[in-house]
């Protein structure tokens, strides 16, 4: 089979879909080539990750990558979810096939991105 069943549920059933509305950091990639678009936005605490949502129009390993993606670092500092690498998704999920691993880099950079907002927001 071309996906496991972890990528199967995980985009049959995304965890953490939506929008956060005073969201303290968003983040927003896209990939040119297929067009896709990931935005991620995360509520943060004392430094902890105490909420994180996303909304992804793309593709079905997109969505089970920020699917997945956003409950690995839900709970986590922001040092943590800084490293969390596009590899570590696509291990968690049972790997991807090799044309699909440039989905869970948007999860990755959209993380970032999500991040370096927060980061930027606070140091004003
Ligand atoms: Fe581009 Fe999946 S095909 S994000």
């Amino acid at each position: 089979m071309l996906y496991s069943e972890k990528v199967m549920d995980h985009f049959m059933n995304p965890r953490n879909v939506g929008k956060i509305e005073d969201a303290d950091g968003i983040g927003e990639v896209g990939n040119a080539k297929c067009g896709d678009i990931m935005k991620i936005y995360i509520k943060v605490d004392n430094d902890i990750i105490t909420d994180v949502k996303f909304n992804t129009f793309g593709c079905g390993s997109a969505i089970a990558s920020s699917s997945m993606a956003t409950e690995m670092i839900k709970g986590k500092p922001v040092s943590e979810a800084l490293e969390l690498t596009n590899k570590a998704v696509a291990e968690a999920l049972d790997g991807l096939p090799a044309h699909k691993l440039h989905c869970s880099v948007l999860a990755e950079e959209a993380i970032k991105k999500a991040i370096d907002d927060y980061e930027s927001r606070k140091n004003k």
